[in-house]
């Protein structure tokens, strides 16, 4: 029987959490002994020195300090992961894939992650990294850790359960989990197979967006944010630590498990959170909102508005605005988008756009509803409510071009002839009928 796993609720809070009863050191971060003899050990995930709003930090309590490692070798196995993203001229052409198939061979979270496409870098702390994974088999005496990017999992089928130095925390589709930058931790598979969506992002760290004239309440409420409580194994065996730094791949062996925090405070810590809960907010009156009212969590940039990533969700919603074209319109954007398909049917897509697939609408290429959805749109009683029922579409958004991989332009799920679906959208100018 799976254990159901315990959480703390909300976002950014100071936390206090222990897995035995006075693991924690009262009063000092660093005593000069620490309970149940322990180690303590801090871990930043933004400079010391950020504005109190912005800085993050955990102190952790564990059974061995992290600096017991021996030095790292080139990992040996091949990965699908990718951090350049090149300088060459990306196409402007619409693109769109179906889903990854689940590997034959077994293949855990290291092996089974295929980066899709990127900007920026991670030695700049500028830009993500977006991958598709499919996999077959849990991670077992081997751990691993990201020192170039914060980790935002979207799962399309099969649940995880993660297992980090902080706790652990299971996921399922339509829920999204982020584990913070250099935080240890395995995958392991509550199903069969897992597939979905892996947001890397190098930038500051994500959070829910300011609310602005919305007020005090709506999108993703910060309460229903759930934060792992201390957990802890005590392994004396050897471990294999898989570490991405720079882009590339590099393991170690430890002669124990370090998932072996028994109590940590501070705000610097993995969480998830249940897309359905999303409070939807739109228009009352007329026209379909801008996109960024659906975010759901932020990675701002050094220039205000201008955000390193947004994601955004298309959730289940009632459309009641009259005298509307009510699916999202014709558009081109300075902001570049990627999106993804956790269930049911996009809104603005009536057929192609599959589950566990993907599209890429770089800046300024031109997309919007297709012939399908603007006949239909178009013709559409306003006067009625139309409930957009059994759907979870979602869409990380930069203000960098969004550059694919390799991988991604010689996919063989790569759609030809995507272009066809705006093909069918006829004239009806005519000057002599206003
Ligand atoms: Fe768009």
């Amino acid at each position: 029987m799976t254990t159901v796993l315990e959480y703390q609720t909300g976002f950014g809070n100071q936390c206090s959490t222990e897995a035995l009863p006075g693991a924690l050191p009262i009063g000092r971060n660093s005593p000069q002994v620490c309970p149940y003899g322990l180690y303590a050990e801090q871990l930043s995930g933004t400079a010391f020195t950020m504005v109190r709003a912005e800085n993050r930090r955990s102190w952790l309590y564990r059974i061995r300090p992290s600096a017991l490692q021996d030095a790292f070798k080139p990992y040996g196995g091949a990965t699908q992961w990718s951090g350049d993203f090149g300088k060459a001229p990306v196409t402007p052409n619409r693109l769109r894939w179906n889903a990854l198939e689940i590997p034959a061979e077994p293949t855990d979270f290291i092996d089974g992650v295929h980066t899709w496409a990127g900007n920026g870098h991670a030695d700049d702390q500028v830009g993500i990294a977006i991958n598709l994974y499919a996999i077959n088999l849990s991670m077992t005496r081997r751990v691993f850790y990201n020192a170039d990017a914060e980790m935002l999992f979207v799962p399309e089928q099969g649940r995880l359960r993660l297992a980090t130095e902080l706790g652990r925390m299971d996921i399922e589709p339509c829920e999204i989990a982020v584990i913070p930058r250099g935080v240890r931790f395995r995958v392991e598979l509550l199903d069969q197979t897992a597939r979905g969506y892996l947001l890397e992002n190098y930038g500051s760290p994500l959070r829910p967006p300011e609310l602005g004239p919305i007020g005090s309440n709506g999108l993703a409420n910060v309460r229903d944010f759930q934060i792992p409580v201390a957990w802890y194994e005590e392994v004396d065996e050897d471990v294999d630590m898989v570490a991405k730094f720079t882009g590339g791949f590099w393991h170690t062996t430890l002669n124990h498990s370090p998932l072996d925090v028994v109590a940590w405070h501070g705000n610097n810590a993995p969480y998830k959170y249940d897309l359905r809960r999303f409070n939807v907010i739109g228009s009352i009156s007329y026209d379909h909102p801008d996109p960024c009212l659906f975010t759901v969590l932020t990675s701002p940039s050094d220039t205000p508005g201008a955000a390193n990533v947004d994601f955004a969700i298309f959730p289940p919603r009632i459309l009641a605005m009259e005298d509307t074209f009510r699916p999202p319109w014709f558009h081109r954007n300075f902001a570049s988008e990627f999106m993804g398909l956790i269930q049911g049917v996009y809104d603005a897509k009536a057929e192609g756009f599959v589950p566990g697939g993907a599209s890429l609408h770089n800046c300024m290429s031109p997309h919007g509803p297709d012939a399908e959805t603007f006949e239909k749109a178009t013709a559409a009683d306003t006067g009625q409510a139309h409930y957009i029922r059994d759907t979870m579409a979602f869409m990380f958004e930069t203000r960098r071009v969004i550059r694919p991989t390799q991988t991604a332009m010689e996919a063989p799920t790569l759609q030809q002839g995507y272009d066809q679906v705006w093909a069918g959208i006829r004239k009806h100018f005519n000057p002599e009928k206003r």
